[in-house]
């Protein structure tokens, strides 16, 4: 009913991903397959709530309106079988902006924070940016699957953790934590008074019969130290819009989190922010269920593809989002020469496994959250260099 096929133009509309190309690979003439956005037209119905206000024309001061958490709640609850209070529910002008929040609101200066890496690279600067100490635990990988390394996790919070910073599911690797997992995690944090900062943006596009679980959602004793994030940004393509939710189920943490982001005047929030997420969590859903199908066909050619006919590149399909993280390391080139490649051979822009930790080494992350066609040429323009 959709139509993820058709192709649009997004240069020249202030576009990261397409007009930032030069800034970022050294030139124009590249097919942008990096930064974290889709290249399809969100859903109708968020384009009719935008229209209605443009319509209006008045763009004054604007707050959340109840109905938008109230739409929250209810996707949460239906989807991922969690019950979310009103007096819960905080915001945040995008996911990113609330890590360096909670990171002020709940460690101090030089605290340690764990992230898994490889991992989103805001994760890194917001520790760093904060002066927290940044520990990292690199997961484990055998052949292309990623789990957590618990000796390792355990002993880093073990060592004076005081804060988690989790990805589920996870950037770049694919993998949408199972409940056994979660668990697991969340109960070594309650063992050793580690808050947890969950990203769960991702949530929403869990793939192949994946089930997203919120850590939060798991028991009263972890929801009671996280701070969830979620957002419709990602799942809609609305990310412009910078809008997320954050959910703290401890009123003395929600307190200190809404007290910092009154300080900063954040707030009443965007009303363009507003009306979308409102419009999405109502009325997205049947849009949503086409576009996993769509991802999970671009995906699925991707990998025959690159197995066919690029076999010096190996690939794991994620178990959920449209990033694939692409291994080059038996390609026969050094993590340079890939880069090198990528760009002077393949006009393609990826996004450097390094920026995402130093086990990122030898890998590339490739977007395919565009119309098969925009896919298929990437993939030729790969095919050219390896
Ligand atoms: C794990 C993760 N968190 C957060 C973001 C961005 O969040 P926001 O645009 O809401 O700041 C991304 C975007 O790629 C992401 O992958």
């Amino acid at each position: 009913m959709y139509d993820f096929d058709k192709v649009i133009d997004r240069r020249g509309t202030c576009s990261v991903k397409y007009d930032l190309l030069k800034e970022i690979f050294g030139k124009k003439d590249i097919l942008p397959m990096w930064v974290a956005d889709m290249d399809f037209k969100s859903p109708p119905c968020i384009i009719n709530a935008v229209r209605k206000v443009c319509d209006h024309g008045v763009f004054g001061y604007s707050f959340k309106p109840d109905s938008s958490t109230e739409a929250f709640m209810n996707w949460v609850s239906e989807r991922y079988n969690w019950k979310v209070k009103k007096e819960w529910v905080s915001s945040s002008p995008g996911v990113v902006a609330a890590i360096p929040l909670s990171i002020r609101c709940f460690t101090n200066h030089g605290d340690k924070i764990l992230i898994q890496t490889p991992v989103y690279p805001p994760f890194h600067s917001a520790v760093k940016d904060c002066k927290r100490e940044l520990i990292c635990s690199d997961l484990k990988e055998e052949n292309g699957v990623y789990s957590v390394d618990w000796e390792d996790f355990e002993k880093k919070l073990r060592g004076g953790v005081k804060m988690f910073i989790l990805c589920n599911s996870h950037n770049p690797i694919g993998r949408v934590w199972s409940r056994e997992e979660l668990t697991k995690m969340g109960e070594l944090c309650l063992k050793y008074g580690v808050v947890i900062f969950s990203d769960e943006i991702h949530a929403d596009l869990a793939l192949f019969g994946n089930k997203h679980t919120v850590m939060a959602s798991i028991s009263e004793d972890i929801s009671s130290v996280t701070v969830t994030a979620m957002a419709p940004s990602k799942t809609f393509n609305i990310a412009g819009m910078m809008n997320s939710v954050i959910v703290i189920s401890s009123a003395d943490m929600f307190r200190c989190y809404s007290k910092e982001l009154s300080i900063l005047h954040l707030d009443l929030g965007n009303l363009f922010s507003h009306i979308t997420m409102d419009a999405a969590y109502r009325m997205g859903a049947e849009w949503l269920k086409e576009l996993k199908t769509y991802l999970e066909k671009n995906i699925d050619f991707t990998f025959d593809y690159i197995s066919k006919n690029i076999p010096s590149v190996k690939m794991v399909k994620p178990e959920g989002s449209f990033l694939l993280w692409l291994d080059f390391r038996e390609s026969g080139f050094s993590h340079e020469e890939v880069k090198k490649r990528l760009v002077e051979i393949c006009d393609l822009g990826l996004n450097d496994g390094i920026s995402f930790g130093s086990s990122g080494r030898g890998f590339f992350r490739m977007n395919v959250g565009a119309p098969l066609s925009v896919v298929q040429e990437g993939l030729s323009r790969l095919k050219r260099a390896f």
